[in-house]
């Protein structure tokens, strides 16, 4: 198939370009996102690839429509930037990546936890400049804290299971709770009003849905203990970011660790080194030295990449062939 690629890098054209020689499908990159002005970018295309920030509204969607797109293949697992009804209404499928590895994304918060924790982040730049003091470095131990996990599908369980794993007492929330996973022992679940009171350390592994837009605000807040340390490698729009900076200016929130933010999609996966950034809130965040911000790289590893290659080619390649789409997206 003729496939577009948006908002692509050297590293999608790289993993992606190996996998294809098993497909031969004709792959196009553009390093632009799509919009409603770039979808004449898809005109001689059967298929559009894109990513997390790439914006497939009901206007883009007719647009590509018109110009004889029929699928939309996501590499990437959330779907939160398609418009699934209209998608629906005009023929167009969706497939996506459900799960490239949710050890990556685990491991991560696990990474921006520890770092915030034990500010290895600041010990790094110290010691290289020759100061070998240890004030402002002292941490906790992790052991005995209780973590509280939003979201128990297949990151959120990976990542219980590791702060179980090095001590932690570990609660959880989910609408749609794991009996089986809980009865393994590591979890319990309890209502999410006991998370935010409960919880030494949050962190999310939800999607961004109506629902749980904005479920981090200030009323969240206000229930959390003191000094909470707060973790989001979901999705930004799950946090009301000014609620969380007012909390960080009062010390009600001690530790933020971002991978995700809500207006990522002006700032992240770009060098901006040397722009002037003009976004207030997220250069108000990163004067804060108990905060931790990553452009979206929780999915970053060389086994992700690979997986996200084989499984959206192959995705492409059984819609191609009629067969049954396994990773289709349809509206629940
Ligand atoms: P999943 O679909 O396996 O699990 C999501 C879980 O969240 C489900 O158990 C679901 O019942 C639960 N859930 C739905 N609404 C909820 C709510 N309001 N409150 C609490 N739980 C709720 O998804 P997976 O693979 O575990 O991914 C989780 C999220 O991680 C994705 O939605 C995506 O936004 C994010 N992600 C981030 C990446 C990164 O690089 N930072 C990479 C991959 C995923």
């Amino acid at each position: 198939m003729k496939v577009a690629f948006f908002s692509t890098k050297a590293y999608d054209k790289e993993f992606m370009n190996r996998v294809n020689k098993q497909h031969e499908h004709k792959l196009t990159y553009f390093d632009t996102s799509l919009e409603v002005s770039t979808a004449i970018l898809a005109h001689d295309y059967e298929a559009v690839c894109i990513f997390v920030n790439d914006k497939a509204n009901k206007g883009t969607l007719q647009k590509l429509h018109q110009q004889g797109i029929r699928l939309i293949a996501l590499r990437c697992a959330g779907f939160n930037n398609v418009d699934l009804k209209a998608a629906e209404e005009l023929g167009i499928k969706v497939v996506r990546v459900p799960a490239y590895s949710p050890y990556a994304v685990a491991e991560h918060a696990l990474a921006m936890i520890l770092t915030l924790n034990r500010k290895t982040h600041i010990a790094y730049d110290r010691v290289r400049n020759g100061n070998f003091s240890l004030d402002r470095l002292m941490g906790f131990d992790m052991r005995g804290k209780t973590v509280g996990v939003i979201g128990t599908g297949k990151i959120g369980q990976i990542f219980a299971s590791i702060m179980h794993g090095i001590g932690c007492h570990v609660i959880a929330f989910d609408p749609y709770p794991d009996q089986e996973f809980e009865q393994e022992g590591r979890v319990k679940y309890v209502p999410l009003d006991e998370i935010w009171k409960a919880s030494d350390i949050l962190s999310l592994h939800c999607p961004l849905t109506p629902d749980s837009h904005y479920m981090i605000n200030e009323e969240a807040i206000d229930k959390m203990k003191d000094k909470v340390m707060l973790i989001n490698t979901s999705r930004g729009g799950l946090v009301d970011t000014k609620a969380v900076i007012k909390a960080l200016k009062y010390g009600k929130i001690g530790y933020l660790g971002l991978d995700v933010y809500e207006q990522e999609e002006n700032l992240f996966f770009q060098d901006l080194s040397g722009h002037i950034i003009q976004d207030d809130d997220i250069s108000r965040l990163m004067t804060f030295p108990n905060v931790l911000i990553t452009s979206h790289q929780a999915f970053f590893t060389e086994n992700a990449m690979t997986n996200i290659a084989e499984t959206t080619l192959q995705n492409i390649s059984d819609f191609e062939e009629g067969k049954d789409l396994k990773n289709e997206v349809k509206i629940s």
